[in-house]
């Protein structure tokens, strides 16, 4: 068998002449000498498209090229099953919690979790019990889930959902997160979207350290197409027929073969040379921490600061202490080409990956010091994210709230009612209110300040005046 089965038939595939007559509608003609129809406007766009049905597999996945991949990858990171996804880790978490839940019964998930879970609640129409990560006690960020928030929960839930690597890049002790679930016979998923580099670092990915469910996005931290993920799992708790049947309820009829192959070219690379590689540029970000722990009042997140690992990968930064503005910062890193992963008053968040140059992480080390530096002002107290300690009252499960007849009125005048939508600052793309949970004063007042720096998503009023709440009887 080939060790990247998709990868090899893709190629074959797009070599082949052929003039299909059957989708997809561009047929495969863009990647061909003679452009086709439209070449101006859609050649590059589509040019290297080639499905997984009657493309890189015949009609009737005879050669069974995806399945062979997904093995290899459940393998390369110590799980007994892996699914591809082209819908993201949100897909991903759609298809963990599907798994794991239950209509009308509880399920402890991480309130500090992406707002893909909420999407899952409202198709699983589970009850959420909230737990939460620690909050360091200075910066006032999650630093990591413990085990006590698992041995704590009072109700008989089915399953532990937490998130790790957080958005700013705080890892949780997932072996001890593991255990305290085992004890209570219960699976763990851990949504490791940020984190798909870690399944390549001995004794660092969910999988190895025996998480039932991992979800990871290939292309966050790795060198997947946009939009490609992988939902793993270990056999016991959970049955591969569940998951493969939430992949199956979520996924489309007609996947790009070539998205596929991304998945399947990613994990050949990291296991040829990819940890050496992940060491260089891990190296590259330490020297590009020190750097920065030089300029005046700046706090670089790391392992000794924050309390907890943090993703070697990222660079994470305060700036009360310099005075200067993240939102500033961040829309010159854009201009300047540089666009960080998220970036708010007080904190920067910069990915690195595999992709990266380690020459070019060290030199953007000094470039970022100039700009917090050519930015100074008066240092601040910290005034984190309001994300990062909701402590909602959930009045109806997220699906009944969902469901409900809703009415619209303003959301200065909404506090005491019950949300029948989710207002979620992106990033980090953690819900401030979501659909079931009481509006309070607390809520109201976090919209409005996020919406005046940022992105508020996925509320169906974008000027934010307005509020769709939830009809109670
Ligand atoms: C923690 C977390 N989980 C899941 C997702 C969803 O990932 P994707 O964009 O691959 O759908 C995100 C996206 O930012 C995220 O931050």
């Amino acid at each position: 068998m080939s060790r990247t089965p998709l990868v090899d038939a893709w190629r074959r595939a797009l070599a082949t002449k052929r003039r299909p007559m059957q989708v997809p509608g561009h047929k495969m003609r863009y990647a061909q000498d003679a452009p086709g129809w439209a070449a101006d406007l859609v050649g590059d766009t589509v040019g290297g498209d080639v499905p997984l049905q009657g493309g890189v597999d015949d009609n009737a996945f005879t050669n069974k090229y995806l399945d062979q991949a997904e093995a290899l990858w459940a393998d390369a990171v110590g799980a007994d099953h892996s699914r591809f996804l082209l819908g993201g880790s949100s897909q991903g978490n759609i298809a963990a919690l599907g798994t794991v839940a239950d209509i009308d019964v509880p399920i402890a998930i991480d309130r500090t979790s992406h707002r893909s879970t909420q999407a899952a609640l409202v198709i699983s129409g589970a009850r959420p019990v909230w737990i939460y990560p620690r909050l360091h006690p200075d910066f006032h960020l999650p630093i990591g889930m413990e085990a006590s928030s698992i041995t704590d929960v009072t109700e008989d839930v089915n399953g532990f959902f937490a998130t790790s690597p957080s958005y700013i890049g705080t890892i949780s002790d997932v072996a001890s997160l593991v255990a305290a679930a085992r004890a209570r016979k219960q699976p763990l998923i851990i949504d490791q979207a940020w984190g798909a580099h870690l399944d390549f670092l001995p004794g660092m990915g969910a999988m190895s350290l025996g998480a039932d469910i991992s979800v990871t996005s290939v292309h966050k931290a790795l060198l997947g197409y946009s939009s490609t993920a992988v939902v793993s799992m270990h056999d016991g708790l959970v049955a591969r027929t569940t998951l493969d049947r939430w992949v199956d309820l979520t996924t489309t009829t007609s996947p790009s073969g070539t998205l596929f192959a991304t998945i399947d070219g990613t994990r050949a690379a990291m296991e040829r040379d990819g940890q050496a590689r992940l060491e260089l540029i891990a190296e590259a970000v330490a020297d590009a921490r020190r750097r920065l722990a030089r300029v005046s009042g700046l706090v670089v997140l790391d392992d000794v600061n924050a309390g907890c690992r943090v993703d070697p990968l990222k660079l994470t930064l305060l700036l009360p202490g310099t005075g200067a503005d993240g939102v500033a910062l961040g829309a010159a890193l854009f201009d300047m080409g540089h666009g960080p992963e998220s970036a708010d008053r007080d904190t920067l968040v910069l990915t690195a990956t595999v992709a990266d140059e380690p020459e070019w992480i060290i030199e953007f080390g000094e470039v970022l010091a100039a700009l917090v530096e050519s930015n100074r002002g008066e240092p601040r107290p910290a005034s984190p994210l309001a994300v990062w300690r909701v402590e909602p009252e959930v009045v109806v499960t997220p699906r009944q709230a969902f469901f409900s007849d809703r009415r619209r009125m303003r959301l200065a005048d909404a506090v005491g009612e019950v949300s029948a939508e989710q207002f979620c600052p992106y990033p980090p793309g953690v819900p401030l209110l979501a659909p079931g949970e009481r509006v309070t004063q607390e809520s109201v007042d976090a919209i409005i300040a996020a919406g005046k720096v940022g992105r508020v998503a996925y509320s169906s009023d974008p000027t934010l005046e307005t509020i769709e709440v939830i009809e109670q009887l």
